[in-house]
């Protein structure tokens, strides 16, 4: 039986974060048990907090604004997931830019909610509904230096045809929530 470790790193609500450690803690597939070795915030009133505690994990609260550059910041987080000898980063709504610091020296994986390489960087939910596209989805992607550009893990698209925004949304997070913990064993167990 082998162990993979890996950090989760998140900002805010924390959805993906409950779905990742929900599919895959302390779970076993094929010989190979994952676990959710570090969770890691930027933001010290996220609402995820609450959620990693729920499954006894106690997140590391980094918080960003008391770094005086984005290069300090992403040292920090680096060592962190180091120290933690993790196996692999799964970032899961992280809203930081990360400079090369992070980039080159962390094997990350980023959940984006858009097919692409359409509709990269902010608002990339609303501008997907906007558009006359008859499909929408969501990605999974390795990190790179360049935003949203890394090779793409797997994808998941539906049907937006007769969708509202408010349904549009919660499809959204329905097939992130499906989509990115297959994405991290695909990484981590082939
Ligand atoms: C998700 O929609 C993800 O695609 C984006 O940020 C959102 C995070 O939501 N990167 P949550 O915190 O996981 O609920």
């Amino acid at each position: 039986m082998s162990l993979k470790k890996i950090a989760i790193l998140f900002s805010g609500e924390g959805g993906n974060l409950e779905a990742l450690i929900r599919a895959l803690h302390k779970k076993s597939f094929d010989g190979t048990t994952i676990e959710v070795a570090l969770t890691l915030t930027n933001n010290p009133l996220a609402n995820g907090i609450k959620r990693a505690r729920k499954f006894g994990l106690e997140p590391i609260v980094i918080d960003h604004t008391l770094f005086p550059d984005r290069e300090t910041f992403d040292t920090v987080v680096t060592e962190s997931i180091r120290a933690h000898e993790i196996d692999l980063t799964v970032l899961a709504g992280f809203m930081r830019i990360l400079t090369p610091i992070f980039t080159e020296q962390i094997r990350a994986i980023n959940i984006h909610p858009s097919l692409l390489p359409l509709f990269k960087g902010a608002r990339a939910l609303e501008r997907s509904f906007e558009s006359d596209m008859k499909v929408a989805g969501v990605t999974t992607h390795m990190v790179t230096t360049e935003l949203d550009s890394g090779e793409i893990v797997d994808q998941a698209c539906f049907s937006k045809e007769g969708l509202d925004f408010e349904a549009f949304k919660a499809k959204i997070t329905q097939t992130e929530h499906t989509l990115y913990p297959e994405s991290v064993k695909k990484v981590l167990l082939t």
